[in-house]
């Protein structure tokens, strides 16, 4: 095991970070869901605090074996909602923002107050649902000075330049300073430690692309969130 010193270059940043997959009632027993197993944010909290920054990780539903750092200060929730009160609540202070989480865009319409049964809708059954609010996009809106926003991006991609476009067609609409996109699919992307990430700025520029465990793209988008820092204060 190889001891990697850090430089630490975050020290007196308060950095919010939210990791993980909500999850959306449908009644006392079911959600709807995703397949976020909250790592590569745990890794980000973690790589910012060996960096020496205060984490808070916003966590929902991380995978049983996804243990954050004891440095880290961890706030629970479950809903997409619940996910946006917590990060409207802790971001003010923040120095440094990252929307790691997988966010429902959907809930269901009428959560049921008793388990949904089968005999009530034979052969089917639909789900109405309404969309949720857009955690991030209300956090750029109330971003105040000095205050640097990243997002992520996961998707289904044919290649690296469907993967490039819409991560600049994301960003863009965002109003992110740093978007980081990796692609994901039925057998990539979930469940794995390795990660490949392209990060673009704001402007659609290529900022950063990055491969290896979470840990290396974790430290390779504060690299990028740094350099963002560093850049407009000069
Ligand atoms: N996000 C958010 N609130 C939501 C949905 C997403 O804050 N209700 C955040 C995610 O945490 C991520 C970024 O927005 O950092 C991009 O999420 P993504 O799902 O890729 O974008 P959407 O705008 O939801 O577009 P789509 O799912 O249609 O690709
Ligand atoms: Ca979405």
């Amino acid at each position: 095991l190889a001891l990697v010193e850090r430089p630490r270059d975050l020290e007196g940043l308060s950095v919010v970070i939210s990791a993980g997959g909500t999850r959306e009632p449908i009644d006392p027993v079911r959600f709807l869901g995703n397949r976020s197993s909250g790592r590569q944010g745990v890794a980000l909290a973690r790589a910012a605090a060996d960096r020496g920054a205060r984490v808070t990780l916003v966590a929902a539903h991380l995978d049983a074996d996804v243990r954050p750092d004891p440095r880290v200060e961890v706030v629970a929730v479950s809903t997409a909602d619940e996910l946006g009160t917590a990060m409207d609540a802790i971001s003010p202070t923040a120095d440094v923002i990252v929307m790691a989480a997988a966010v429902a865009d959907y809930a269901v319409a009428a959560v049921s107050e008793q388990k949904v049964r089968k005999q009530d809708s034979p052969g089917g059954l639909t789900l109405e649902l309404r969309e949720n609010r857009d955690v991030v996009a209300g956090l750029v809106a109330a971003r105040r000075e000095g205050q640097t926003i990243v997002a992520f991006a996961a998707e289904t991609v044919a290649d690296d330049a469907e993967l490039l476009e819409r991560a600049r067609a994301k960003a863009a609409r965002k109003g992110v300073d740093l978007l980081a996109a990796n692609a994901v699919g039925w057998t990539r992307g979930f469940e794995t430690t390795d990660n490949a990430l392209t990060i673009v700025g704001a402007g659609g520029e290529v900022v950063a692309t990055a491969s290896g465990t979470k840990d290396d793209t974790a430290h390779a988008l504060l690299d990028a969130v740094m350099a963002t820092r560093g850049a407009r204060r000069h």
